[in-house]
């Protein structure tokens, strides 16, 4: 449990921590990262009234993963952002082991949030089968600061019998007047899928459907999404335990998505390849939202759970971040993912780089075009991205913290956009239809190709009050 006595008593501690975090060579520029302690998921995104909400999974008091609640930013425009107090604590029976992740749905101009509300035994269990409640709760709120009660919607007893205790982080949606929860689950043959809820007033919902894969594609899928672009459905769900292969699935955990064509009235589906958003070592978790322009908007979580590479941040008592925004369209089979046009208001003055000039910045977006030979690219003094015989090679040299090589397949690269802030990268190929995310630890920020021009723009900070 962690509830807003409990961090109002401990608020001297979190200044402590803060001024810490604050000290850190590391820490972000442009991007959201917690004020001290750990972040994971980032939850509820909308946009209500002009106003964007980003709420994010958060444990306030510990570097590394503990009492977790909901952390909140607001923000007008994306760029100037007010920390808010944490939204929902872990402080009923119903989540006391946690306020996990969940998403916001607007309507009628009240939020309403769903999350999950992580209840573990004391015992010996395994918490996959026995000895957890993932409960689904849904809080109502005008103004994304303040909501009147909590409202337990779903228990254990409500998921279907063959699933473990792995139901959670429910996402909403409407069609045809009716009201769907789409929540990430595990079976008890260890199959990840994906549970579908159906409502007519967002209070009560009863088991629709399932949608899962053919062939078994890992035991667990977290997180999922679904919307339609361009026309096209969109299911995005982070597949746990999905065998590596040459050049895909690098990571210890997946994050992408399944074109799906969905036929709700009649329960019926079909389900296109997996394809993953992002190639880099810290992409996971994103979640969607339309924003108020109608814009399809997606926030990742810049980490990955239980992976064999660190983080440096925690001597300052911080962990983690969430990407760039990024807009999502759809177009001829392909999703691609493009940073959000505010970022442009950071630019400051341009500079072109030609081929073998050097540039020691660390806050900058760079872009290439026109590309139509193979390159390299130092994007820190040991930090290479190389394109050689159709692969592109991510490689982090020696100072980032366990994160080694990444290589995919790619038939041409036309062009490249590069996000670097302090400890992170952000890389946009052939106008993002591949992105590789990844934090990175070093000092010597040395930027420099021999082989394309760049265009080159130092980026001012964002602002988080
Ligand atoms: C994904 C996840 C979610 C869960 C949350 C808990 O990173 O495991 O499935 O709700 O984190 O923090």
């Amino acid at each position: 449990m962690l509830d807003k006595k409990y961090y109002h008593n401990n608020l001297d501690k979190l200044k402590q921590m803060s001024e810490e975090v604050s000290k850190d060579p590391f820490l972000p520029c442009f991007h959201i990262y917690p004020k001290s302690g750990w972040l994971n998921d980032p939850n509820g995104l909308c946009q209500v009234d002009g106003t964007y909400h980003i709420y994010f999974q958060y444990s306030p008091f510990d570097e590394n993963k503990k009492d977790i609640l909901w952390g909140h930013v607001s923000s007008k425009d994306l760029i100037n952002f007010t920390r808010e107090e944490p939204f929902i604590y872990s402080d009923s029976e119903f989540d006391r082991d946690g306020a996990y992740s969940g998403s916001a749905f607007v309507a009628n101009n009240e939020i309403n949030f769903f999350y999950t509300g992580n209840v573990k035994y004391d015992g010996d269990y395994d918490y996959v089968n026995d000895g957890r409640e993932h409960n689904t709760i849904r809080v109502k709120s005008i103004d994304g600061v303040t909501y009147g009660c909590k409202e337990l919607l779903l228990t254990n007893s409500d998921y279907p019998k063959n699933m473990t205790k792995h139901v959670r982080d429910p996402k909403i949606f409407n069609e045809n007047n009716f009201y769907y929860m789409f929540l990430g689950a595990r079976n008890r043959e260890d199959k990840g899928l994906v549970l579908v809820y159906k409502s007519s007033d967002l209070k009560d919902f009863s088991y629709f459907m399932t949608i899962e894969s053919v062939e078994n594609f890992g035991y667990m899928w977290e997180c999922p999404d679904y919307f339609k672009l361009n026309k096209q459905g969109i299911l995005i769900c982070c597949p746990q335990g999905v065998e590596k292969e040459d050049f895909k699935y690098q990571n210890i955990y997946q994050a992408g998505f399944f074109p799906i064509n969905m036929d709700l009235e009649n329960k019926k589906y079909e389900l296109g390849d997996f394809y993953e958003l992002d190639y880099g070592f810290d992409f996971y978790a994103p979640q969607t939202f339309e924003d108020e322009n109608g814009r399809r908007i997606l926030i990742a979580w810049m980490g990955m759970p239980d992976a064999n590479y660190t983080n440096p941040t925690i001597e300052y008592k911080w962990q983690h971040c969430l990407t760039i925004p990024r807009e999502l369209k759809y177009d001829e089979g392909k999703l691609y993912q493009k940073p959000i046009s505010e970022l442009c208001k950071l630019r400051e003055e341009k500079l072109s780089l030609e081929r073998g000039g050097k540039c020691n910045l660390q806050v900058y977006e760079a872009f290439s075009n026109d590309i139509s030979s193979d390159f390299e690219i130092n994007l820190r003094k040991d930090v290479k991205l190389s394109y050689q015989e159709e692969t592109l090679t991510l490689d982090m040299g020696e100072s980032s913290y366990g994160r080694k090589i990444r290589e995919i397949k790619i038939e041409n690269i036309e062009n490249i956009r590069i996000y670097s802030d302090k400890s992170s990268l952000e890389i946009f190929i052939n106008d993002g239809s591949y992105v590789l995310s990844t934090r990175v630890y070093s000092l010597d920020y040395l930027f420099y190709s021999k082989d394309l021009d760049f265009t080159i723009y130092p980026l001012k900070n964002i602002i988080i009050k």
